[in-house]
């Protein structure tokens, strides 16, 4: 998702684990192609190499002070992201975790009422947009080692859930906005909400 402007450097514990130091990915941005393309199952996720890209997936959404971050974003059309959220000023009640890699994760379900709130996209760079998710999500995931799980999760996270999976489906948040909605820069933002968000 988007830039927060007050996060703090993620648990450095969660990398290395391949031994290799992660690099920082070019991000690709709105007009690419590959970023509308919907992206493969990820087959080995216990090789050196997919292991690898998950660390340089996570330092490069930690670089990019994103909320999360999709394998398409970075030109690799496999699904898996990461969650990484951590309280901002816009979402105090954003919860803090580790970065999280999510790999060939499933939307079971859905719940709740649609709730529109702002969202913006490293991949969208500059600008914020009102977007309709749904409350919470069903969700079922592998993590890096390969172990499946089942979640319900709620609120901020089921919406960075939602709109991380969307990239996995070669959909960006711009393309869930309501017809009478429009992209705002990030001045636009600032008159209406208050909120600075860094460039
Ligand atoms: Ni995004």
């Amino acid at each position: 998702m988007s830039k927060t402007p007050d996060n703090s450097p993620a648990n450095p514990s969660a990398r290395h684990l391949t031994g290799v130091a992660p690099r920082s990915l070019a991000l690709l941005t709105r007009g690419n192609p590959m970023l509308a393309r919907r992206s493969d199952p990820v087959t080995d996720i216990l090789s050196k190499e997919f292991q690898g890209f998950l660390d340089d997936l996570i330092l490069s959404g930690e670089e990019n002070m994103g909320v999360g971050i999709a394998a398409p974003q970075v030109g690799k059309n496999l699904r898996a992201f990461i969650l990484a959220p951590k309280p901002s000023k816009r979402y105090p009640q954003a919860p803090s975790m580790d970065p999280t890699p999510i790999v060939n994760p499933v939307i079971l379900g859905s719940f709740g009422p649609m709730e529109k709130d702002w969202e913006g996209c490293l991949s969208v760079p500059g600008f914020r947009g009102q977007v309709p998710r749904s409350h919470g999500v069903q969700v079922r995931f592998l993590d890096r080692s390969g172990t499946a799980h089942e979640l319900t999760l709620k609120g901020f996270i089921a919406r960075v859930f939602q709109h991380e999976f969307d990239h996995l489906e070669g959909i960006l948040y711009p393309e869930r906005m309501e017809k009478e909605e429009r992209l705002l820069d990030l001045d636009e933002f600032f008159a209406e909400t208050g909120i600075r968000v860094p460039r």
